[in-house]
């Protein structure tokens, strides 16, 4: 069924777990994730940022997103990642996204108040929910650049989440997107501070490579929404590889098996560490 947002992240807060949020670029992904949900009876966030709609275009997967969701029987939201124009996010929330993040998070603290603020008023006509970012997580959602990570400052985050009233909010710890070159060393201090000060559910992004010790630790202190986009992608590319090697690809429909498998294998494992198994109940 489909889920508002801020729904999943209260049950996440009172409950004690973190909802995954899985990156997806086509149906066979969908169908994947979809499935781990409603095998472990997890709630999820399926999501799409904004600079990947050049590949699967937002008027076609967004109803898809929205298709599955309705038709799952757990509870599932549908979310516009990284949205840089509010060209994009009003074109999500027209065809019914539950939840749209404005990622501000490379502009002046002042810049990136003002525009959440319009987004966040933007999103009420629609009842969608809204995540925005302070602090910069390093990389980019499709790698074409490098951005600096710069941690988030704990008193700019109460700052921000009281003059914005965001449902959700993103923070820079020392985590990143895409595959890590080192291993990471997330800030849990920083973690801990804003949690310590801030009411409003937290996010991971750059979910890839990090530990489960540390997902752990970041869903036991505030983190409510965890984003893993990389991680799937590869999944479902190894599995397609692995099974061309093993002879079982004997046509197209086996290549759509494979992928589906590599996308329910990644999505359920992350399910398993995030403790969301069984939280759809
Ligand atoms: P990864 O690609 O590192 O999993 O990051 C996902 C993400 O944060 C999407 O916004």
């Amino acid at each position: 069924m489909l889920a508002n947002l801020r729904d999943l992240l209260q049950d996440a807060e009172e409950r004690n777990y973190a909802v995954g949020s899985f990156s997806v670029a086509n149906m066979e992904m969908v169908l994947g994730v979809i499935k781990a949900a409603e095998e472990t009876r997890s709630p999820i966030i399926l999501q799409i940022a904004e600079v990947r709609l050049n590949h699967s275009p937002l008027a076609l997967i967004g109803p898809l997103m929205l298709a599955a969701a309705e038709e799952a029987d757990v509870p599932v939201a549908v979310h516009l990642d990284h949205g840089t124009t509010l060209d994009c996010i009003s074109q999500a929330l027209d065809i019914g996204f539950t939840s749209v993040m404005f990622d501000g998070s490379h502009l002046p603290l002042e810049e990136n108040i003002r525009i959440t603020k319009q987004v966040v008023e933007l999103a009420q006509d629609y009842d969608a929910a809204v995540e925005a970012e302070i602090g910069c997580v390093g990389g980019s959602e499709d790698g074409s650049v490098d951005i600096e990570m710069h941690c988030t400052s704990p008193e700019q985050a109460v700052r921000f989440a009281a003059e914005t009233g965001v449902d959700a909010l993103a923070i820079a710890i020392g985590n990143a997107h895409g595959n890590y070159k080192h291993e990471p060393v997330l800030r849990f201090d920083i973690l801990e501070k804003v949690h310590e000060s801030v009411d409003t559910p937290l996010v991971l992004h750059g979910g890839t490579g990090i530990s489960p010790q540390d997902f752990i630790k970041c869903h036991q202190n505030g983190i409510k929404k965890i984003n893993i986009a990389t991680a799937t992608f590869d999944s479902v590319e190894k599995s397609v590889r692995e099974a061309y090697k093993n002879g079982k690809i004997n046509g197209y429909y086996d290549l759509h098996t494979a992928e589906i498998a590599g996308a329910y294998e990644n999505a359920k494992k992350h399910m398993e560490i995030f403790y969301s198994v069984g939280k759809a109940e």
